[in-house]
């Protein structure tokens, strides 16, 4: 069984990228239908037309409202034969019929331990705070702004010289092995939602070595191939 998911993207697609290289390396079982960017000029959109995927650019500037921008989106995404959303750096705010329409079934990705430094620019917000511990969050999406039920989160060191560049590329190498086990983790059934908490059924087969990252670190532990 592969879940089929559209993903959404606003920019570069790096998380995206991650999500194509396990599907294609076969440690993550789903299909993406579709590739949606509210920007046509999203680098994410090439990335998906160089691995044969359907690459859909739907320009938000375009619609006279969010509710009809959310309208378009949300036939794209269906109409893909989508049956679960993945935001993979997104950078708009899903109204509530998209939302209810994939309940349960959206999730998203954001550079920050969520719930400190919502929005955008969390990983400048973490480094100009002065944090020493900062990371990132996938959670599943409801009506608020990077509110839902909590999958995964990783924590990265944050040193006093850090700005949002060199703090977000510690971020981003973590996000790019989260966001996929995540992803594996509903596209196999394993998650559900309890109130404000997501419960992880355990793996079929015993938790593997999982490397240089600590599992204090990471939590749930990432599982093998991720
Ligand atoms: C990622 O850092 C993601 O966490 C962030 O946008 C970046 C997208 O990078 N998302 C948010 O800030 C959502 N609030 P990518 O296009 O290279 O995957």
């Amino acid at each position: 069984m592969t879940l089929p998911i559209a993903v959404l993207v606003s920019g570069t697609g790096s998380n995206l990228q991650a999500l194509i290289d396990h599907i294609e390396d076969g440690t993550l079982p789903a299909r993406i239908t579709a590739v949606v960017a509210n920007k046509p000029e999203a680098y994410g959109l090439t990335r998906a037309r160089k691995h044969g995927l359907a690459a859909v650019g739907l320009p938000h500037a375009a619609f006279p409202d969010r509710a009809a921008y959310d309208a378009a989106l949300l036939a794209a995404v269906r109409d893909s034969g989508a049956e679960a959303v993945v935001l993979a750096g997104f950078m708009r705010l899903l109204g509530p019929e998209f939302v209810a329409a994939y309940r349960g079934r959206i999730l998203n990705i954001h550079p920050a331990l969520l719930p400190s430094f919502p929005g955008l620019h969390g990983q400048g917000a973490a480094a100009d705070y002065g944090v020493t511990i900062a990371g990132a969050t996938v959670h599943f999406v409801d009506e608020i702004m990077d509110n839902g039920p909590i999958v995964i989160q990783a924590a990265v060191p944050a040193r006093p010289d850090d700005d949002a560049k060199s703090l977000g590329e510690r971020i981003m190498t973590l996000e790019h092995r989260i966001y996929p086990q995540a992803v594996n983790w509903l596209a196999t059934g394993r998650l559900t939602i309890h109130g404000r908490k997501t419960r992880l059924a355990p793996a079929d087969t015993p938790l593997a070595d999982i490397g240089d990252v600590m599992p204090c670190l990471v939590n749930p532990p990432l599982e093998a191939g991720f």
